[in-house]
């Protein structure tokens, strides 16, 4: 089954809580939320305090995003604010297995990000110990911008590695992603489908979100 985690990025952020509100009655399964620190990634956005609001209103799990250098310093921040899953980049991490493992121990999925340009062997020692990869298939920084063909080519892969090893890995694909394209993302063996202004760029966010799990669902079938 996939799972829609739309990004709140895009959301219109005086009026954060009924937004949060009507994506989760709409349909979706995660709620995803970019950190941006202007160091790592060229932008600023949300930091825990938003995290902690978000989870006032919503039941749906908190997918946590961190575009941060050195993220290790805001994990215990981000943990008591309610993150359910907290995705660090790779390539912020000197000491990624501490960083996984630590997270880990406080009762919090952990997750690890690929940019785009960054190999999946550098998961050949840390995928056995996640519970999500997120791959980028835009570079972090912005929403809005379009999906980078040769991600599918790195799902595929990515794909291959975990059926290969029966591990319990949720692939989750970020960036560019809209109802365009979900089914060839989906086709390439994703099942979490991060999407920002392909959601909140829409005027029925649930009409939107039923699109992409019927197209989803019919990938998932033409595999099968
Ligand atoms: C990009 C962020 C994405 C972004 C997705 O740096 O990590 O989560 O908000 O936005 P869209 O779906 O508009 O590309
Ligand atoms: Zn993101």
């Amino acid at each position: 089954m996939g799972k829609i985690s739309p990004s709140i990025l895009s959301a219109d952020f005086s009026r954060l809580g009924e937004e949060i509100k009507a994506i989760e009655e709409a349909g979706a399964d995660y709620i995803h939320i970019d950190v941006m620190d202007g160091h790592f990634v060229p932008n600023i956005t949300i930091g825990p305090l938003i995290v902690k609001a978000a989870k006032k209103v919503t039941k749906l799990p908190l997918d946590v995003h961190l575009m941060i250098s050195d993220p290790d310093r805001y994990l215990d921040d981000f943990i008591e604010a309610g993150s359910d899953i907290l995705t660090v980049h790779a390539e912020t991490c000197p000491h990624l297995n501490r960083t996984i493992t630590y997270i880990k121990e406080k009762g919090v999925k952990a997750g690890v990000s690929l940019n785009p340009s960054t190999s999946l062997s550098s998961l050949d020692y840390i995928l056995e110990f996640v519970d999500m990869v997120l791959i980028m298939s835009v570079n972090p920084g912005f929403g809005g911008q379009k999906f980078i063909e040769n991600t599918i080519q790195k799902i595929e892969l990515l794909r291959i590695l975990i059926d290969k090893n029966n591990f319990d890995i949720e692939l989750n694909v970020d960036g560019g992603i809209n109802t365009d394209n979900i089914e060839k993302i989906a086709k390439a063996g994703a099942n979490v489908f991060v999407s920002g202004s392909g959601i909140f760029n829409t005027e029925d966010y649930k009409k939107t979100i039923t699109l992409m799990k019927d197209l989803i669902n019919k990938a998932n079938q033409m595999m099968a």
